[in-house]
């Protein structure tokens, strides 16, 4: 069993087809799976799919890149959404230097995720944390600022030293695709290196998609691809990967 515990099975990429995505998935083993919400509006989406379908929970928030929606209310209106007992994290939230180069907006950014955390600890609910290009100031806001808080940094992309100091804090990274592709730089280093429970796995699908289906839609059956590269970069079975990085997502995550 797996659980893809980083997806966006909310985006209109799924409209058409997502019962049958669904059912592929199971089909390859992978029995639940997290939504993670980018906007109020695909947050609200993940509580009705959650609601829906047995298998499929969520995490709700402003992702960094959404930014301008944000307002004085938002956190209301989450902390309404979370009420619902399958919204289980907020996220994803955090920094995208990436796409955004405007140091104020940067500041504004870095305001927005601090306001998030504070609103996960009133919750007592886990973060799945977006860090794009912007390593150091991630890591000093959660050493500052997510005290009593644990969490994931999805979608891993920082150096080996990085991780060992994520580690220390009791959070986890999330490994995904790219751990599959020719340039995967230091990520194969890093997952080598981590400790066993601290490894989630994860498709944030649609996005990602693993070799040798890199460049299509990605969707939560494809998990399989990311667990087989797992196990040859840390010498385990398939097995082990499936079974401590479920028991990994049920430690974080009240599902
Ligand atoms: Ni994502």
């Amino acid at each position: 069993m797996f659980i893809d515990t980083h997806c966006h099975l909310e985006d209109e990429n799924f409209s058409a087809d997502r019962v049958e995505v669904l059912e592929r998935a199971k089909n390859s083993g992978v029995e639940k799976i997290i939504n993670f919400g980018s906007t109020l509006q695909s947050s609200a989406k993940i509580v009705e799919l959650a609601e829906n379908f047995s298998e499929l929970y969520g995490g709700i928030g402003i992702h960094p890149e959404e930014i301008d929606e944000f307002d004085e209310k938002t956190c209301l209106k989450l902390a309404e959404l979370a009420k619902n007992k399958k919204i289980i994290a907020i996220g994803e939230i955090g920094l995208d230097y990436h796409w955004e180069k405007d140091s104020e907006r940067r500041l504004i950014q870095q305001k927005i995720f601090i306001e998030q955390l504070d609103l996960a600890r009133q919750l007592n609910l886990p973060v799945c944390i977006h860090n794009r290009d912007a390593h150091g100031d991630t890591l000093k806001i959660l050493q500052t600022e997510g005290k009593n808080l644990r969490g994931v940094l999805h979608c891993y992309s920082g150096s080996v030293e990085m991780s060992r100091e994520i580690f220390k804090m009791g959070w986890f990274i999330g490994v995904d695709g790219p751990l599959t592709f020719k340039n995967s730089a230091k990520l194969p280093e890093v997952v080598k290196n981590a400790p066993r429970d601290m490894i989630l796995i994860e498709t944030d699908a649609p996005y990602l998609a693993p070799t040798p289906f890199r460049g299509k839609r990605n969707e939560p059956a494809l998990l399989i691809e990311i667990a087989k590269k797992i196990a040859e970069v840390r010498g385990e079975t398939l097995e082990e990967v499936a079974a401590y990085t479920t028991a990994n997502a049920f430690n974080l995550y009240n599902l």
